[in-house]
């Protein structure tokens, strides 16, 4: 692999092609440590990292490796799932830009498009809908699970418990290489977490526990489940109906982030669908992921009124924690998804009243989008800017946010999850370390040690 080194006009190294010429397709290293010159071959704009591997300075090292803590630069996979381009603001799920599906599609037919990689037809859609609703019911069994947690247990807690709970009941789920499996424990996911997102609720109020009702669709049998409460059957309100079904397409999936990492990470052992989606949950969970939506609430009310929004501005500045809803890994721009929620929030807020929370949010916005500490770190709002916003006007608690931007995202997990399990490239997820610790030490006596 040792080739000559050669710089071309504009002083970059480059390799000497056998017929003459430059090789443009490659990337040429020189390790001064060895004046060795390596080609690497560009993949798709990318370098193999395991090419790098040939890099030695003799027999006994180990290669090059790459050091990238929180995967800045990182790609893990192949994926035809969804495109981001974060300083454009765009975002496509199998090609089609977000606002064309959050306008004319419904949640369970960009489920499908996540899924199979193209919009159903009529008929398919009709399949589909019936497969997910008669997959909506929990053993009964998940009920008296459930009914062991504490009245003021977090419904998150509840519901990625749950989920792993799920895997006891379908033992075969485990069966990972086989397609009709797969499917059949994908049908029954996607089905069963709003059931379990609305018992979650339930519990917490001392209510029971309502049953799927399978005339209504994806977002009003939600609705049912978590307010019905006397009447026959429950009267969903189309345009809350609605909104629940555009939050759910706008959260559906955002390709590599960090509970997808989890979900394909997890699911690379071969652990089974359930276990490897309660692992994604839990990742979503945390304040600077999907569990930023509930934060954001808390931070309105600590913030309180509209006058105080420059005060808190400035203490953000002054290292007094973060925006929360604010800033994002890959955009570095308005992120596509809250642009759409802010209009959502105007046709919810017709039926609920304006909540009052919404006033402080614009403020918050107009003050950062002005601001030169969030224009040169490029901070924007994100998704769960607004969304807090709107939940909590169709009468959430903070508590359930969470728990509402994980029903869709399954979806998104188990297409990525899909993707991995038939990838021929994917092997266990494992990645390497730079050890900081001792060299080899002696255990010495107890008698003998000093603290
Ligand atoms: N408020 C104030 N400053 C911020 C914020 C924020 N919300 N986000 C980033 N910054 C600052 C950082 O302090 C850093 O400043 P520095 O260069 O002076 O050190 C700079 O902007 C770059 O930020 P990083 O933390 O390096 O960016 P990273 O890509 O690691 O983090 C993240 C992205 C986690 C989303 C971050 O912006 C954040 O914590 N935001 C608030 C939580 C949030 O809203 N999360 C939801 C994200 S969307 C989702 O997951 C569904």
């Amino acid at each position: 692999m040792v080739k000559q080194a050669a710089l071309d006009v504009n002083g970059r190294l480059a390799v000497e092609k056998k017929g003459g010429g430059m090789d443009n397709n490659c990337l040429s290293i020189l390790d001064k440590r060895t004046n060795a010159t390596y080609e690497i071959p560009f993949h798709q704009g990318t370098i193999r990292a395991m090419d790098l591997r040939k890099i030695k300075t003799g027999t006994e090292d180990f290669g090059l490796m790459t050091y990238d803590p929180a995967f800045m630069n990182t790609a893990s996979c192949h994926s035809a799932i969804t495109f981001i381009d974060g300083d454009k603001g765009i975002l496509r799920y199998r090609g089609y830009p977000i606002e064309q599906l959050a306008e004319k599609c419904s949640f369970l037919e960009v489920a499908y498009l996540l899924l199979n990689g193209e919009l159903p037809t009529a008929a398919q859609l009709n399949d589909w809908i019936s497969i997910v609703t008669h997959h909506t019911m929990l053993h009964e069994s998940t009920k008296h699970f459930l009914e062991g947690f504490r009245y003021d247990a977090h419904p998150m807690g509840m519901f990625i418990s749950t989920l792993a709970a799920l895997a006891t009941i379908y033992p075969e789920a485990r069966n990972v290489h086989d397609p009709v499996t797969r499917r059949l424990q994908i049908a029954r996911l996607i089905g069963k977490v709003p059931t379990i997102a609305a018992y979650t609720y339930r519990h917490g109020l001392g209510y029971p526990y309502v049953y799927p009702d399978n005339d209504l669709s994806y977002p009003e049998n939600l609705m049912s489940m978590l307010w019905k409460m006397t009447e026959p059957q429950f009267k969903p309100n189309p345009v809350m109906a609605r909104a629940l079904d555009i939050l759910f397409i706008l959260h559906a999936d955002h390709e590599q982030n960090c509970s997808a990492n989890v979900m394909r990470s997890v699911g690379s052992s071969q652990a089974d669908p359930f276990v490897a989606t309660a692992a994604a949950a839990a990742a979503l969970w945390g304040p600077l992921h999907g569990g930023a939506n509930e934060e954001v609430l808390r931070m309105l009310d600590e913030i309180g009124c509209k006058d105080r929004v420059p005060a808190y501005i400035e203490s953000i500045k002054a290292g007094k924690g973060k925006l929360m809803g604010f800033g994002h890994r890959i955009y570095k721009n308005y992120d596509p998804r809250a642009r759409i929620i802010k209009q959502t929030a105007e046709r919810v807020f017709e039926i609920t009243g304006k909540n009052p929370k919404l006033e402080i949010a614009l403020e918050l916005e107009r003050i950062a989008l002005e601001d030169e500490y969030f224009i040169k770190r490029k901070l924007y709002p994100n998704v769960d800017f607004y969304s807090g916003i709107i939940y909590q006007a169709m009468g959430f608690p903070p508590e359930m946010f969470t728990v509402l931007f994980a029903i869709p995202r399954t979806a998104g997990w188990l297409a990525q999850w899909e993707e991995m399990v038939v990838d021929p490239e994917q092997k266990i997820a494992r990645p390497r370390q730079i050890y900081t610790g001792y060299s080899k030490r002696d255990v010495v006596p107890m008698e003998k040690r000093v603290a």
